[in-house]
C-alpha cells in the first residue's frame, strides 16, 4: 500500500488532501506540532481510520523529519505546513521566515537523506507574484514578492527547484492562487465575510470591519486543488504549474456575494477599518491554467459563487445550531 506523509495535516488544505488520499486507498500520515490547546477540527471526522497515522513533530525540528521518514517510509511527501497568515509575516517576520523557508529546506534535506525517490510537493503561493509584473501570470512571470511570507515562498520554491536540478529528485512545485472552504481559517478574508453574514443574518452580529476593498484575487475551491497536488505528484517527469481559475472578483465583490446569499446589502454592514490594511498591498492577482489543463488534465469545478453559497450555508448550519466557527 503506498503512504504518503504531509506537513499541514491540520490545516486547511492538509485536512482535505488527507480526504483525497485516504479515498485514494493510500496510507496516510499527517505531522503534528505540539501545542497547549489541540487544533485538529478540520481532521476529527478521520481519527479512528485504520489507514489515518498522526506523528509528532515539527518542520523546524529537522530531526523529527528524518526520523519520521525512516520510519514511515512513504512514496509521497506533501509540505503544506507554513505559517500562512500574511499579516502576521509583518508582526513575526523571523517567525514566519524560520517555518515557511527554512522548513522547506528542512523537508528538502530529510527527503535526500532518507529517500531521495520520495515524491516531493510543495506548497507554493500566488503571493510570490506580488506586485504582478505581468497579467495573468504564469510559471515564467518574474516574482515580485510584497511581504515577508511572500519572500520566504520564493525561497521555498527556488529551493525546491534547486534540489531537484542538483539531486535529481523528484520535486515539484504548485504556485496556487487564493482557495477558500468551508474549512477556512476566520481570519481569512472570504471566511470572515461568510461568517459575519451569516451571524449578521440571525441577529448575532451588526457588522463586519474590512480593510482594502479594491484587492483583487483569483479565488477558487480547496477540494478541487488538492486534487491538483495529487495529480502533479502522479506525473512522468516532476513539473511546476500555475493552480487557479482563470478569473478574478474584488473583495468588495465578495462581500455582494456574501451577503446576497441571504438576501442582504453588504453596503448596510460592512465598515472600513484602517487596521486591516497592509503595509504592502497585492493589488491584483489573476493566474494562467492552460498549462495545467494540459500537463494534467485539471481544471477547477467549482465557481467562485458556488464557492462562497457552499461557505455561507456552512456557515448558517453553524450559527443555527450553535457551533463554533472551528468546527
Ligand atoms: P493553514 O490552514 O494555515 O495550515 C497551515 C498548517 O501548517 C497547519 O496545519 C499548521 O499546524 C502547520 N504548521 C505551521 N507551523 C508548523 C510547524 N512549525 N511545524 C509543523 N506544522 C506547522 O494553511 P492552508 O491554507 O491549508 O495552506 C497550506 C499551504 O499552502 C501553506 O503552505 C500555504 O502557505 C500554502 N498556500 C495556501 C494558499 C491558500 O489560499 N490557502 C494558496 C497558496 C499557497 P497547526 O494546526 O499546528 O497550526
Ligand atoms: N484577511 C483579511 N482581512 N484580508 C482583507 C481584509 C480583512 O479584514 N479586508 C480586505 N482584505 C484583503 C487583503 O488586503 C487582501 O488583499 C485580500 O483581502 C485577501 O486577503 P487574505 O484572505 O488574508 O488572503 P491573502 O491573499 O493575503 O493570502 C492568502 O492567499 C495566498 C495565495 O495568494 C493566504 O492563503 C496565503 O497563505 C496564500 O499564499
Amino acid at each position: 500500500m503506498d503512504k504518503a506523509f504531509i506537513t499541514g495535516i491540520t490545516g486547511q488544505d492538509g485536512s482535505y488532501l488527507a480526504d483525497l488520499l485516504l479515498a485514494e486507498g493510500l496510507e496516510v500520515h499527517g505531522l503534528i506540532r505540539r501545542k497547549a490547546s489541540a487544533s485538529n477540527w478540520r481532521i476529527n471526522h478521520l481519527a479512528g481510520h485504520e489507514r489515518m497515522h498522526l506523528v509528532n513533530g515539527d518542520l523546524l525540528d529537522v530531526s523529527s523529519l528524518t526520523r519520521s521518514l525512516q520510519e514511515i517510509r512513504p512514496k509521497y511527501v506533501f509540505n503544506l505546513a507554513a505559517q500562512s497568515f500574511v499579516p502576521f509575516s509583518w508582526e513575526a517576520p523571523e517567525a514566519t521566515s524560520s517555518v515557511t523557508a527554512i522548513g522547506v529546506l528542512n523537508m528538502l534535506e530529510a527527503v535526500r537523506m532518507v529517500d531521495k525517490d520520495i515524491r516531493f510537493y510543495q506548497a507554493s503561493s500566488s503571493e510570490m507574484f506580488g506586485k504582478v509584473r505581468e497579467t495573468p501570470q504564469q510559471l515564467t512571470t518574474p516574482f515580485y514578492p510584497r511581504s515577508p511570507y511572500g519572500v520566504s515562498k520564493v525561497f521555498g520554491h527556488w529551493m525546491t527547484i534547486n534540489y531537484r536540478e542538483s539531486y535529481d529528485m523528484f520535486a515539484c512545485s504548485g504556485i496556487l492562487f487564493n482557495h477558500e472552504s468551508e474549512r477556512r481559517g476566520l481570519e481569512f478574508v472570504t471566511r470572515k465575510v461568510t461568517w459575519a453574514a451569516a451571524n449578521i443574518k440571525r441577529g448575532k452580529m451588526d457588522s463586519v470591519s474590512l480593510g482594502n476593498l479594491d484587492a483583487k484575487r483569483d479565488w477558487g475551491y480547496a477540494p478541487d486543488y488538492v486534487d491538483a497536488m495529487w495529480r502533479m505528484l502522479n506525473q512522468d517527469e516532476p513539473q511546476d504549474y500555475v493552480i487557479a481559475t482563470g478569473e478574478q472578483s474584488s473583495v468588495q465583490e465578495l462581500c455582494q456575494a456574501a451577503f446576497e446569499a441571504v438576501d442582504l446589502n453588504y453596503e448596510d454592514h460592512v465598515k472600513l477599518d484602517p487596521r486591516f490594511l497592509r503595509p504592502a498591498e497585492v493589488n491584483t492577482l489573476l493566474g494562467d491554467i492552460s498549462e495545467a489543463g494540459k500537463g494534467l488534465d485539471w481544471k477547477p469545478q467549482t465557481s467562485f459563487a458556488q464557492m462562497i453559497t457552499k461557505m455561507v450555508e456552512a456557515d448558517l448550519h453553524r450559527v443555527d445550531n450553535n457551533i463554533s466557527w472551528e468546527t
